[in-house]
């Protein structure tokens, strides 16, 4: 007999709240107070922001780290320091967040959507060479989830064209790719602090990179284009480039600067939590845990599973409603791919007009006007996301378990 579902009127699985993140140290509250004390809140005026960036270079192995307001801005000004602009295109996955695609057409270049693979969700490198041109610059994979994409493919396709790299490692601080720190593989790297991420800020994000042109091109690029600015403010006010406010404040970097010290333990406890619910999970019917590559180490950012189709027909909303209903959190993960979206499928420009698209420049119609990404589609049908942050305890990942099994029994076809 299966068990009612609480989405039915049954008794839910959990009762309690699930853990909460992030979770911050009492030296974290400290250092922020200290910070506030301190009462020099900019990379201008205090020193915070560049003890953060390099901790952070250090923590990476990279040379240089560049802290900004967020992750977007740190693609956007990555593209920038890569001087990609009007008329030319990268190439980035058609299942990701939006903030992948956003900076490309901020920096008025155009996104060519290249499908994803159904097993890892990260972009397929066999379909990336039949969407390079003669106008392509970059390839930008992304570390979805917290997994590495195919680095090694992907750096010999980029050799091979005379392509950039950018990492868009927003998802995977931490992770790895055959023993190399994500984000440090490709000409430049870049990451999330938003509020759920591995390691937060809140708000926040950092650029990585070995190239000290890259680096102060982005450097003077973030604010407002202008010279070398002291430590005490002392500025010029001489603007040699086109640029804007991408800066992070001294708070945020007050809040980052610990967590770097527990990146490694707040990894191997996302590890630890996927493996034990991945065994859990491994007698359910209808569902396909997150795959496991043993040259990666996975920062399981989050917890993707997948419906098997061939087991269980009831729509992804509804099977989620019912995990929800049982006192578990699950999500949908990037239902809709990204250039199926009406922003890019309008190719919706900059103002009233439909710049870059239409931009002399670029002369021609983007490809992904015409293209399909069958991939993406049914990922974003079937895809769904639990969570495994460090507080999650393996008595929390029982409820889990123990949900997904309930609602998957019930649905079986
Ligand atoms: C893959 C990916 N790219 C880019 C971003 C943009 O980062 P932010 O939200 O910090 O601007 C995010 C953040 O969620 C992301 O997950």
């Amino acid at each position: 007999m299966k068990e009612q579902l609480a989405i039915n009127g049954g008794n839910p699985i959990r009762q309690l709240p699930y853990p909460k993140w992030p979770l911050f140290t009492q030296k974290d509250k400290d250092d922020l107070a200290a910070a506030l004390d301190d009462g020099r809140m900019t990379s201008i005026t205090g020193p915070k922001v560049k003890e953060f960036e390099d901790k952070y270079a250090e923590k990476f192995g990279a040379k240089y780290a560049l802290a900004t307001s967020n992750g977007v801005v740190a693609l956007h000004l990555a593209l920038a320091a890569l001087e990609i602009g009007p008329g030319d295109e990268v190439i980035v996955p058609a299942h990701t967040f939006i903030g992948t695609a956003i900076p490309v057409v901020m920096a008025n270049a155009i996104p060519v959507f290249v499908d994803v693979r159904l097993d890892t969700f990260n972009i397929d490198p066999l379909k990336i060479e039949a969407a390079i041109t003669d106008r392509t610059k970059a390839i930008m994979p992304v570390h979805l989830n917290g997994l590495c994409a195919e680095m090694d493919t992907i750096a010999a396709i980029a050799k091979k064209h005379n392509l950039f790299v950018i990492e868009d490692a927003c998802q995977a601080h931490g992770g790895k790719y055959k023993g190399k720190t994500a984000g440090t593989i490709g000409d430049i790297g870049c990451f999330s602090f938003f509020e759920d991420k591995v390691l937060t800020t809140g708000e926040g994000g950092m650029l990585i990179t070995d190239s000290p042109q890259y680096y102060e091109l982005a450097r003077c690029i973030r604010s407002y284009g202008e010279g070398l600015v002291t430590s005490i403010g002392e500025r010029k006010y001489e603007h040699v480039k086109l640029g804007f406010n991408y800066r992070m404040g001294s708070l945020n970097a007050a809040l980052g600067i610990n967590q770097l010290d527990r990146l490694e333990e707040m990894v191997q406890k996302r590890n630890s939590n996927a493996k034990y619910l991945i065994e859990k999970l491994s007698g359910t019917e209808g569902v396909i845990t997150p795959k496991e590559i043993e040259y990666c180490l996975n920062a399981y950012y989050k917890f993707v599973c997948r419906i098997d189709r061939t087991k269980i027909s009831v729509e992804l909303d509804k099977f989620i409603e019912a995990i929800k209903a049982e006192g578990i959190p699950a999500t949908p993960r990037y239902p809709k791919p990204l250039p199926l979206q009406k922003v890019f499928k309008d190719g919706c420009g900059y103002g009233k007009t439909d710049c870059p698209y239409g931009c002399d420049k670029y002369g021609r119609k983007p490809a992904f006007f015409d293209g399909s990404w069958p991939v993406a589609e049914q990922v974003g049908r079937d895809a769904f996301v639990l969570l495994i942050h460090p507080s999650v305890e393996e008595k929390d990942l029982d409820d889990v378990a123990n949900a997904v099994n309930k609602v998957a029994a019930n649905f079986i076809n």
